[in-house]
């Protein structure tokens, strides 16, 4: 099943509310919230107040990504806040069996997000942890991105060493996603789209999150 998960970080932040209730109206199925530190990433974006808020106004998962350096020390609050998937940054995590554990024990949904240029062998031996995987298909940082044409080949790359080790990881990809290229990514094994200037900046979002679904 193809599942959406709308950024936020496209959306219009004075209009919080009425933003969600139009991804919920929409079909969405999570919230995607990019936590950016200023650090792991050029960019300082929202953190925890903001999922707190938006776990008040809204019965759809919160799919946090924390773009963040050593996110070992803000998981226990983004669970308390309402996360329901948390995903951080492989290249943040210096133990990154420690951290997923963590997540887990949170008794929240555990993913790892990759950068563009991370070999996807890094998660070998993490892979049976994880509920998700989530391939950056820009540098991130900012929305608004192309998307770079090499993540299809480490999406198949993905699909393959899941399948081989007989697991059902979802496989989420982040960056660049639009109606045009959403066939090709879904082809190659993905069954999570994030997307934020596509769903945001469209007219009719209901509209754009159905060709997501079905093209
Ligand atoms: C990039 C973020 C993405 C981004 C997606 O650093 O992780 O979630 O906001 O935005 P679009 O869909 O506009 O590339
Ligand atoms: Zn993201």
């Amino acid at each position: 099943m193809i599942k959406i998960s709308p950024s936020l970080l496209a959306c219009n932040f004075a209009r919080l509310e009425e933003e969600v209730r139009k991804i919920e109206e929409g079909g969405a199925h999570y919230v995607h919230v990019d936590v950016m530190d200023g650090h792991f990433v050029p960019n300082i974006s929202v953190g925890i107040p903001i999922v707190q808020a938006l776990k008040s106004i809204t019965k759809l998962s919160l799919d946090v990504h924390l773009m963040i350096s050593d996110p070992d020390r803000y998981i226990e609050e983004f669970a308390k806040a309402g996360a329901d998937i948390i995903t951080v940054q492989q290249e943040a995590c210096i133990h990154l069996d420690r951290t997923v554990r963590y997540i887990k024990e949170q008794g929240k949904k555990a993913a790892v997000a990759l950068n563009p240029a991370t070999d996807i062998r890094v998660l070998e031996y993490v892979l049976p942890m994880l509920d998700m995987v989530l391939i950056m298909s820009v540098n991130p940082g900012f929305g608004g991105q192309k998307y770079i044409p090499y993540s299809t080949e480490k999406i198949k790359a993905l699909k393959k060493m899941i399948d081989k080790m007989g697991l059902k990881t979802d496989i989420q990809v982040d960056g660049g996603v639009t109606v045009d290229n959403c066939r090709e990514i879904k082809a190659a094994g993905a069954n999570v789209l994030v997307a934020g200037s596509a769903i945001f900046q469209s007219k009719d979002i209901k509209e754009t999150i159905r060709k997501l679904i079905e093209y």
